[in-house]
């Protein structure tokens, strides 16, 4: 399978589908694991599976419905499947008022095939959390979610790619940066850091930047290989704060593109979203041209002959 074109079963907003090129190119040639701690619906872990890039995963969520899912893709495809259709034909009658009664159960049982079909139906696909850790995403009024039959092929994509390699835990991600050995790799894509102190309601859990940075440390004195998606910028704003100077992070550029906000605007602002590489990951990529790259493009990622263009000279 092209990893280009890898399936999605999770529709997520935040998914990083459109960086995958990216990050794959950046991932030595003999990873044995690969950890993706802050999976979400795990676009690099699926990518990867489809380029072969790893001989194991191991993908966590602190969001414990969410591994759920995954759990049963691995595991369960078609009983996933099966509820999932099961919700969705029972919305027909009224969507509206079945969506609140299932948002309303599953913040009472947390079951995750109902999470799924929340995630598919709600505004954006977007998951909001209230300060309680309740779901209370509306649901999109034009659409009905994925359909399922489009699901089940999907998700049946994914079993097939990852069934037998890959393992699922609820959690926090620090037990990936612990348990990480040294032909492993760790890619994370946490929480949106923003720009304030407040709560981000689009994660259940928001991110302790000191506490980040400082399990970073303790991974780069262990030889740790890591990847991190981190802050960005569109034309002049800035979108969280950077990693600091002190960890010795490679950090790349990530051209994205020009955002659809700055497009309705008639502007050509370009959102640049910024990687950083461990040192150790930095080591074992010498030899290819992503060690000198400081940006790219997702429109030439590092295993094409264009990526001189960008390499920051
Ligand atoms: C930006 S999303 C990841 C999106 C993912 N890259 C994708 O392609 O869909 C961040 C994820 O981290 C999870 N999360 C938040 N805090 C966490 C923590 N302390 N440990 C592990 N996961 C966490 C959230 O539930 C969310 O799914």
């Amino acid at each position: 399978m092209n990893f280009r074109n890898a399936p999605q079963p999770i529709p997520y907003q935040g998914s990083k589908r459109q960086q995958v090129p990216v990050i794959l190119g950046c991932l030595p040639k003999d990873v044995a694991t690969l950890w993706e701690p802050f999976v979400g619906s795990g676009a690099v872990t699926i990518g990867a599976a489809a380029k072969c890039a790893a001989q194991a995963h191991v993908v966590g969520d602190s969001l414990e419905p969410l591994i759920g899912i995954w759990d049963l893709m691995l595991h369960c495809p078609d009983e996933l499947c099966d509820r999932y259709e099961i919700l969705w034909n029972a919305q027909l009658d009224d969507p509206r008022a079945y969506y609140d009664r299932v948002r309303d159960e599953f913040n009472e049982e947390k079951d995750p095939a109902k999470l799924l079909y929340l995630i598919a139906r709600c505004v954006k696909n977007a998951v909001r959390f209230n300060a309680e850790g309740s779901f209370n995403q509306s649901p999109d009024k034009r659409r009905l979610g994925m359909r399922p039959a489009l699901l089940r092929e999907r998700v049946r994509q994914v079993n097939a790619l990852l069934a037998g390699k890959a393992t699922a835990r609820a959690g926090d991600y620090s037990a990936a940066l612990e348990a990480a050995r040294p032909r492993d790799v760790v890619y994370m894509d946490p929480p949106y850091m923003g720009v304030s102190k407040a709560r981000d309601s689009r994660y259940h859990q928001g991110l302790d930047y000191d506490r980040f940075v400082g399990l970073l440390a303790a991974a780069n004195d262990r030889g740790v290989s890591y990847l991190v998606s981190f802050d960005g910028r569109c034309g002049t704003r800035s979108y969280g704060p950077g990693l600091p100077d002190d960890l010795e992070l490679k950090k790349i550029e990530v051209h994205v593109g020009r955002s659809s906000q700055a497009t309705l605007n008639g502007r050509s602002d370009e959102t640049v979203e910024s990687l950083y590489l461990s040192p150790a990951l930095t080591r074992r990529l010498a030899a290819s041209p992503v060690a000198q790259a400081k940006s790219i493009s997702v429109r030439s990622p590092p295993q094409s002959s264009q990526l001189a263009v960008f390499d920051g000279r």
